[in-house]
């Protein structure tokens, strides 16, 4: 199956609703809804995989930072779940990480639930994020997270 890579900053109905479903799969309750990713699309920086029929298979978005245009915040990133543990992920995030640095962007943050094992096998040994911090509480009691940096 051939992957292919894109940024998206028009949203159609059909990628919207696509994407949405990503999310879902991954997130559920906590997923981004709408009124987060068209502003991301608008504004931000949102990438797509997609299958070799064109449909969404995994995306990320990033924000750029207001203290510092040089620096970018991977807000989410998601692969269906069929698709996972193909190297998409991290093929998307090359994507992204390259295209980024066409806009000025030198250094990316992210922040991961130190339990998330795949998200870190693929932040820290696959793209060479490294551990910079680690808060506790960041989103609420018990919601622990690893602040990751990684200059581009
Ligand atoms: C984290 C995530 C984006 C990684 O995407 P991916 O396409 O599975 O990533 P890769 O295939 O490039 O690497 C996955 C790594 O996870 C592990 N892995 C192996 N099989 C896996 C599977 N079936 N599913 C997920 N991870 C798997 C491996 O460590 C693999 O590294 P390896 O190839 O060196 O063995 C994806 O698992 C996902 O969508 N998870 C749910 C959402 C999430 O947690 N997002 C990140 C937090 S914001």
């Amino acid at each position: 199956m051939t992957i292919t890579f894109r940024a998206v900053d028009k949203p159609s109905a059909e990628l919207l609703s696509n994407i949405l479903d990503i999310e879902q799969e991954a997130f559920g309750d906590a997923a981004l809804n709408e009124y987060v990713i068209v502003p991301l699309m608008r504004y931000g920086k949102v990438y797509i995989a997609v299958d070799e029929d064109d449909v969404p298979v995994a995306c990320a978005y990033f924000m750029r930072s207001m203290a510092d245009i040089s620096v970018a915040y991977l807000m989410s990133v998601a692969v269906l779940p069929m698709f996972r543990g193909q190297n998409v992920g991290t093929a998307l995030l090359n994507y992204a990480l390259a295209n980024l640095k066409r806009y000025g962007i030198t250094r990316v943050m992210l922040t991961v639930d130190p339990a998330n094992f795949n998200a870190l096998s693929v932040y820290r040994e696959k793209l060479g994020f490294t551990v910079v911090d680690s808060v506790k509480d960041e989103y609420g009691p018990g919601e622990d997270r690893l602040v990751m940096s990684k200059d581009l």
